[in-house]
């Protein structure tokens, strides 16, 4: 990977320096809350189709950093397009999320591909190849994916459920099983990532949407070990892959990620508080998080008191402003371009 950041604000906070200001990027910030995108997304018949289109995906890609001027854009894709490229049919249904075959048995198991299917995903390494010409030379890009407990928690229930509860079933009734599946994840995301840097991403994000969900017996051996795995094989090719790990709902447990070699930054999730994270987290690793999405749907005073609270614990070190979870689509525009103002304290 070329290490050279020019002047990417996001880049070099990554790489340990104190900007100026904090860079600030949103997660989601491609989606629903954008009248653009709901523009674009309506010409194409699926939600995977659109993500496996280059010039959609590319435009949606795109489309918050025009509107905000964002210090980093992420590839617009899904963390399920893992197990489309595995051999599992996965379909959005609008309105009520994703819905794939589930995987309840050996069968079930045996029936996925050993590699990820390259003719499924060329599309995105496209699509990055395209984002890459066309963004502003001080943005950078950063691609992802999902980790391999909250992927697997997608492809044993089939669907989102409200605490993953048919994969930790699952994990508990079959750990053999559970950890080839674990195992098949953790070697398809090295290679997906891998393929990414060479696209020409500059930063990786691990989502562990659904870490906390995890009791403290389970947390190690399905958040922790299969991220740490990844982090390795992505950087027995690239050396210095910036990778930032996002194990949303950790709490206390985000101490074991700052203490991981090899992870670069830590993604904080609405709940933990700053001031901890200031003391626990940001000795070791520069954060990224962490506002509450529904504050940034309120604004007002509410929503700066929040930005404050964050700015006030994070900054003279390194950290990158970001929510602490995705933005949902009820969200304001104008809320969004105070919060860009204030956080770049315009
Ligand atoms: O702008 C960006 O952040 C890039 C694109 C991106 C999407 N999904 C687009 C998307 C990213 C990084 C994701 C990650 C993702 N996808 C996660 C991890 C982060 C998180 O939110 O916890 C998860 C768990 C998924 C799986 C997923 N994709 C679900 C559960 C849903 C349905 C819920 C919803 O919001 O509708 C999706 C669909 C999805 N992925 C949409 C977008 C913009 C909305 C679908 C649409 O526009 O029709």
């Amino acid at each position: 990977m070329d290490k050279s950041h020019a002047n990417k604000p996001f880049l070099r906070t990554l790489d340990g320096e104190v900007t100026s200001k904090p860079p600030l990027w949103m997660m989601r910030q491609a989606g629903r809350y954008l009248p653009e995108y709901r523009a674009i997304r309506a010409t194409a018949p699926s939600f995977l189709d659109f993500c496996y289109t280059p010039r959609l995906a590319t435009e949606a890609t795109l489309q918050p950093i025009r509107r905000f001027g964002f210090d980093a854009a992420i590839m617009f894709s899904d963390i399920l397009v893992i197990p489309d490229a595995l051999g599992q049919a996965v379909s959005f249904e609008q309105g009520e999320g994703p819905r794939l075959e589930p995987i309840s048995d050996a069968a079930g198991l045996a029936a996925l591909r050993d590699t990820l299917s390259l003719d499924r995903l060329s599309s995105v390494f496209e699509t990055i190849d395209r984002v890459k010409t066309a963004l502003p030379k001080e943005t950078a890009l950063i691609g992802f994916c999902g980790a391999p407990w909250t992927v697997a928690s997608y492809m044993i229930a089939g669907r989102g459920t409200p605490d993953q509860g048919p994969a930790r079933l699952f994990s508990y009734l079959h750990p053999e099983l559970f950890q080839k599946l674990i195992d098949l994840l953790v070697t398809a995301s090295v290679d997906y990532l891998t393929r990414q840097f060479s696209a020409g991403v500059e930063a990786v994000q691990i989502f562990d949407s659904w870490a906390g969900v995890l009791p403290a017996g389970e947390f190690e051996r399905w958040s922790l070990a299969p991220i740490k795995a990844i982090v390795e094989g992505v950087r027995a090719s690239v050396p210095d892959a910036r990778i930032i790990a996002f194990p949303r709902g950790a709490g206390s447990r985000l101490a074991l990620f700052a203490k991981l070699p090899g992870v670069t930054a830590i993604g904080l999730d609405t709940s933990i508080d700053p001031a901890w994270a200031a003391r626990e987290i940001q000795p070791h690793k520069p954060v990224q998080g962490n506002l509450d999405p529904l504050a940034l749907v309120a604004g007002g005073p509410a929503l700066d008191r929040a930005i404050d609270l964050i700015h006030g614990a994070f900054a003279g070190k390194p950290y990158i402003f970001n929510l602490g979870h995705g933005i949902v689509p009820e969200t304001p525009l104008e809320h969004v371009e105070h919060l860009v103002q204030r956080v770049r304290g315009a």
